[in-house]
């Protein structure tokens, strides 16, 4: 009972590039909620994916939230580039990003929500002097770098605490959860308490994307 339904925010990253349009607005189409958009440089993460250029050009074909994870080096950089291109949330990586405080504050004066993300090894605890300044917190549930991994189970431990975190002080940011979110993991997902579920390869992969995500919400 009382649980609200879980929003679900495909990765366009597991999508077929030639036909984004197509792909991105199939996101709405199909009753899924956000559109995660998953940039690489190829130096946080071994992979590169795509830039600003490409969130612009998606932005023309979808009205829903932009929700963009910046898997980069150094992203106070880019920040800026990625809401001019169209992003709601930027979220960045707590490592490497000695300035957080700063970068968060970044995002949200250039007009978007702030989020941050910490990989697999990372612990909620290192994020207490940020948190308050967080739109939204998204627990890696793989190592970053690829679509199609398998989850790391005890990362899911991580959303209860930071539910409990965010009861405690009031915070106010959404709670979302990044890789291998799929059917089978889906109950998980929901019992941890998850706001938002990425979901890459799950959607995009599936035959009845209408019917996947509403079974990701726990509807069908
Ligand atoms: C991993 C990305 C994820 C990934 C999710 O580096 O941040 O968003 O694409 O893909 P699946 O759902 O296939 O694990
Ligand atoms: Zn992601």
């Amino acid at each position: 009972m009382n649980t609200p339904s879980l929003l679900i925010a495909p990765s366009m990253l597991a999508s077929d590039f030639a036909n984004g349009a197509r792909e991105v607005a199939s996101i709405k189409e199909n009753g899924a909620d956000w559109v995660h958009l998953d940039v690489m440089d190829g130096a946080f993460v071994p992979n590169i994916s795509f830039g600003p250029p490409i969130i612009k050009s998606l932005r023309k074909h979808s009205d829903l939230i932009f929700d963009t994870h910046l898997m980069i080096e150094r992203p106070e950089r880019y920040v800026v580039d990625f809401i001019n291109a169209g992003s709601d949330y930027v979220t960045v990586h707590y490592e490497g990003n000695i300035h957080l405080d700063r970068t968060l504050n970044l995002i949200k004066e250039h007009g978007a929500k702030a989020g941050v993300t910490i990989v697999p090894s990372t612990p909620v605890s290192l994020l207490s002097e940020i948190l308050h300044l967080a739109d939204l917190v998204l627990v890696m549930s793989v190592n970053p770098g690829f679509g199609g991994q398998a989850m790391i189970p005890s990362t899911l431990k991580k959303i209860t605490q930071l539910k409990e975190l965010r009861g405690e002080h009031n915070y106010s940011y959404l709670i979302s959860v990044d890789g291998g979110v799929n059917l089978e993991t889906a109950e998980a997902v929901r019992n941890a308490g998850a706001d938002v579920a990425v979901t890459g390869s799950a959607f995009f992969g599936a035959s009845d994307r209408a019917r996947f995500v509403q079974e990701m919400k726990g509807r069908a």
